[in-house]
């Protein structure tokens, strides 16, 4: 095979590195040595540091992607005679998209099948949130997730071992090496995963803003175009948005606290920006699907789904299918647990909220013990942070700005001193702004 045929690493970085960039065949025999432990980590992370610094064309791009995916299982959901659609976002703070999306979809009549990730540093990731439901199971196989799919028409599950190596092991090498914000490597991690679950067709939520990747506009264009062209090199129709994440997705940020937010949305509730975010990408995933909808009509039926209570129906089922207590979707305090104190940030002074800051206000929940410092340690499921302002409001002094979910005394202190640096109170008439900025594909 040509992805493992001799090869020699130094040269391949100091080409990456001078802008003479590897052919497609020699990036996939560097991943292909990498995986097989015959390129050391430095090398590989002198590789992603070019890459950084230089960028991948498309083709070498697309080249990477795919041998991402083939360096371990790809999964086939074709047992399930329909298209799959799948979803996926870069990542931001209170970002509980997909617990409402997922079962509102389903209940629409389209299969949902995604594999979630973790968080790390400010950033919350879908498998905790869910883990916050005693006794939810995220560790399914891929035959027990076809098999749930067909019976309760969705599973979010973890990434099981054996899907994307490569991605693992470049994904864990870029965290610790300043090598994640590249275009090209973000775009051939988030695709990889995506292609290798076996979906038929993809909806990226591509965050921009202080608390996500992309700061930029700019960048998140790029990172977008790159994904929609290799999800068109696959075969696999890809749509994307840009959505902000300057302030935080919702109000609430932390595990249990955003499960029962995203449950409050399926009940016909919720903050704003999450129903038009959620509602918005459900009429995508719908016209992606083979309902044969538009946009507009997929939206309809979302909303119709909410109202008639099909979409709590669908999420009661999902839940029970993964070993939670469906009681979740009538009334969530009554199976998550609450942190035990709670106190109140409130304004030093009257003005107009200037900005609720994104990554601060992740950094302060993730400091709560939502979040983890280092891979592998257990997060605390109750602690978090609701914001009860966004960009726009006027207050006055003394007035709640945000609710801090703590274990302790101690650290909920903490997270208020913090919290009164995030959210900034001025004199200038501000407008909030919307959560979707542009979509294309
Ligand atoms: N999410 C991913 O899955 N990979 C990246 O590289 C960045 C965000």
């Amino acid at each position: 095979v040509s992805a493992r045929r001799p090869l020699h690493p130094v040269e391949l970085i100091e080409r990456t590195r001078d802008g003479d960039e590897p052919s497609g065949e020699e990036i996939a025999a560097l991943v292909a040595h990498y995986v097989a432990g015959e390129v050391a980590p430095e090398q590989m992370s002198a590789w992603c540091m070019a890459v950084v610094f230089r960028g991948l064309s498309d083709p070498g791009t697309e080249a990477l992607c795919q041998a991402m995916v083939e360096s371990g299982r790809q999964i086939d959901l074709s047992a399930l005679g329909r298209r799959v659609v799948d979803k996926h976002s870069t990542g931001g703070v209170g970002d509980k998209t997909t617990i409402a999306l997922a079962p509102l979809v389903a209940a629409c009549g389209v299969p949902v099948a995604k594999m979630s990730g973790r968080g790390l540093g400010h950033t919350g990731g879908t498998l905790d949130k869910l883990e916050s439901i005693p006794g939810f199971r995220v560790a399914l196989g891929v035959e027990e997730m076809i098999e749930q799919v067909e019976r309760v028409g969705c599973a979010v599950i973890a990434q099981t071992a054996d899907l994307v190596p490569a991605d693992r092991m470049l994904y864990a090498l870029r965290d610790v090496t300043g090598t994640v914000p590249a275009p090209a490597l973000i775009a051939a991690s988030v695709m990889s995963k995506k292609i290798a679950a076996g979906a038929d067709a993809i909806l990226l939520d591509v965050k921009v803003g202080d608390g996500a990747f992309a700061r930029d506009l700019g960048t998140a264009r790029e990172l977008a175009r790159l994904m929609r062209a290799i999800g068109e090199q696959s075969g696999r129709p890809t749509v994307t948005e840009l959505t902000r994440m300057d302030e935080p997705l919702g109000r609430a940020v932390g595990n249990a606290l955003e499960v029962a937010e995203a449950v409050e949305m399926l009940q016909g509730g919720g903050p704003e920006d999450l129903a038009e975010l959620v509602l918005a990408s459900a009429g995508r995933l719908l016209a992606l699907s083979d309902l044969g909808v538009d946009e507009a009509e997929g939206r309809r039926r979302a909303v119709d789904a909410v109202e008639s209570g099909q979409a709590v129906s669908a999420l009661e089922r999902w839940i029970d299918a993964q070993g939670g207590d469906p009681g979740l979707g009538d009334d969530p305090w009554s199976v998550l647990e609450r942190a035990p104190v709670r106190v109140e940030v409130r304004a030093s002074h009257a003005g107009v909220v200037q900005r609720v800051g994104a990554l601060a206000v992740g950094r302060a929940a993730a400091a709560l013990g939502a979040g983890r410092r280092r891979p592998g340690e257990d997060v605390d499921h109750a602690v978090g942070v609701v914001v009860e302002v966004g960009r726009g409001d006027r207050v006055a002094r003394g007035d709640v700005l945000a609710e801090v979910h703590a274990r302790d005394a101690a650290a909920a202190e903490h997270a208020v001193e913090r919290l009164q640096g995030a959210i900034v109170i001025g004199d200038e008439p501000v407008a909030a702004l919307p959560v979707l900025i542009e979509t294309s594909g």
